[in-house]
């Protein structure tokens, strides 16, 4: 398998690490055949990217074999922000035809890691998306790593989530705390109960502990677990 070289962010704030392990625990207690995870939140910078790469290395460590799939083929922010060399094929080329499953994985640095970036724009990401070939990618990699987490796009935005989310095992919603009003969250909730996409929980990033004399934001991850049935009637704001 090839290789890429990146920039990992540092994990170091224990209040992340704290709210990733969290993350994970819950996400074993999905049950065994909650593999592959759809990420989104309601509109973009809420934090859907942060949270997959960190959640994926923090599975890494833990001696889990793990592929972070950048879907985000509009907006895609990976290779430029976290410095990503010697990538050659991304998910769109894949997708279009143009690679095969096994040109789109790369190892990292972290054993156990791997990721598949977006690859170049294409003019129409919601049908390459919708496909035979999405699905056969899912189903290869599933058999090839024990998570595979997707990072899609915002659904306040464009549809893509629920049709990734629907050839996934479900979906985690990102919401950044104090921005996003409930009843966003609720639509993004309604998209994706009416795709059959099972929500497995949403993560509270960005939290302010705006703590000392200093007024600094301090973030941490936190993660609630949704039953399919009282996702509607939760707020999902703990
Ligand atoms: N928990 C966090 N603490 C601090 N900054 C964060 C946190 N999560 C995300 N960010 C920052 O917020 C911005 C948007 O995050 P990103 O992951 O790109 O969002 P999205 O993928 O949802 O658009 C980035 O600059 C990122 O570094
Ligand atoms: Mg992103």
């Amino acid at each position: 398998m090839k290789k890429l070289v990146m920039d990992l962010p540092e994990i170091n704030d224990y209040r992340m690490v704290e709210g990733l392990n969290q993350l994970k625990t819950n996400l074993a207690f999905c049950g065994k055949d909650i593999k592959v995870i759809t990420m989104t939140s309601s509109v973009p910078n809420e934090g859907k990217s942060s949270v997959s790469l960190s959640l994926s290395r923090t599975l890494a460590e833990s001696g889990k074999k793990i592929l972070m799939v950048d879907a985000d083929l509009r907006k895609s922010v990976m290779a430029a922000r976290y410095h990503i060399q010697g990538i050659d094929k991304g998910l769109s080329h894949y997708l279009t035809g143009q690679a095969e499953v096994e040109d789109i994985i790369y190892e990292t640095e972290v054993e156990g890691l791997c990721i598949t970036v977006a690859g170049p724009l294409t003019p129409d990401p919601t049908s390459i998306l919708d496909s035979e070939q999405f699905e056969q990618f899912i189903e290869n990699v599933r058999d090839m790593f024990d998570y595979v987490i997707i990072d899609a796009p915002p659904l306040g935005v464009v549809i893509d989530a629920v049709i990734i989310g629907k050839y996934t095992d479900g979906a985690v919603i990102v919401i950044e705390q104090g921005v996003i009003k409930r009843k966003i969250v609720q639509d993004v909730i309604k998209q994706l109960k009416r795709g059959e996409v099972r929500i497995l929980g949403a993560v509270l990033n960005k939290v302010d502990e705006r703590i000392g004399a200093y007024g600094n934001y301090e973030y941490k991850y936190s993660y609630s677990y949704y039953g399919e049935s009282d996702t509607e009637k939760n707020h999902p704001n703990t």
